[in-house]
């Protein structure tokens, strides 16, 4: 990397950014912030403009409670930032995304000013790449979950920006998050949250080196 590239905001965004290990209890994201990183999340792209995914906020003690609950000793190591962190989200998708689901994308988009009411028959074209993804039971979940990590790895890249400390968290045990929560999830999938606020000071994490493979190893001119 060259000393320009450095240099740039985005890349000091990536290099400060790592995955939190312990929270700072004491700190907490400001309404403001929490402002900027729910419409960071809303206009998250997806294929075809799907947005095939629904965030779920615990916002009580007693949701955090209800959390805490769903862990056991694969992933205990996750379990304080339920309550420590400043936030918890949960990231769902939509297993069974359906021609109805895409009509509210389409609707909304005549709403927003990019379709006109009179092509509506048109916003419809494009759910061919749904249906390219979806098995004959109506399945569409390993294209849906590619969609919420988008929105994942753009938050995280909002959250940097912010200098507000992120952990993702694919250690749960998805079977109980899933059936405690199935009333709020309604029918969508869990199998990750994100918890967000400021790290403690001891976090060993936050003060190790960035660890990535070369570049020459992952990324190939032909
Ligand atoms: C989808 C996803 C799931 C992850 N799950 C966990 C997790 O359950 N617990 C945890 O401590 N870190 C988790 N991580 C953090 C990764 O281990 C971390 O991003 C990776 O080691 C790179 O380190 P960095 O984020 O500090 O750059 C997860 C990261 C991602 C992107």
């Amino acid at each position: 990397m060259n000393n320009k590239t450095a240099e740039h905001l985005i890349i000091k965004d990536l290099l400060w950014r790592r995955t939190a290990k312990k929270y700072d209890t004491s700190k907490k994201i400001s309404k403001e912030n929490l402002d900027i990183i729910f419409e960071s999340l809303r206009l998250s792209p997806s294929s075809i403009n799907s947005q095939p995914w629904k965030f779920i906020v615990l916002d009580s003690q007693e949701s955090k409670h209800r959390m805490f609950n769903t862990f056991d000793d694969r992933c205990r190591f996750n379990q304080p930032h339920i309550f420590e962190s400043s936030l918890v989200i949960l990231f769902a998708y939509n297993p069974n995304y359906t021609i109805t689901d895409h009509a509210k994308v389409v609707d909304k988009s005549i709403v927003d000013g990019r379709l006109n009411l009179e092509d509506r028959e048109n916003g419809f074209r494009a759910f061919v790449f749904a249906e390219l993804n979806t098995d004959k039971n109506g399945y569409n979940a390993n294209w849906t979950k590619a969609q919420l990590y988008i929105a994942l790895g753009n938050l995280l890249h909002s959250l940097a920006r912010l200098r507000i400390d992120a952990t993702p968290i694919e250690g749960i045990v998805t079977e109980l998050v899933n059936k405690e929560f199935s009333n709020e999830l309604d029918g969508y999938q869990c199998d990750l949250l994100l918890a967000i606020g400021y790290s403690h000071e001891d976090d060993v994490n936050k003060k190790l080196p960035k660890s990535r493979l070369s570049r020459e190893s992952i990324i190939k001119f032909i």
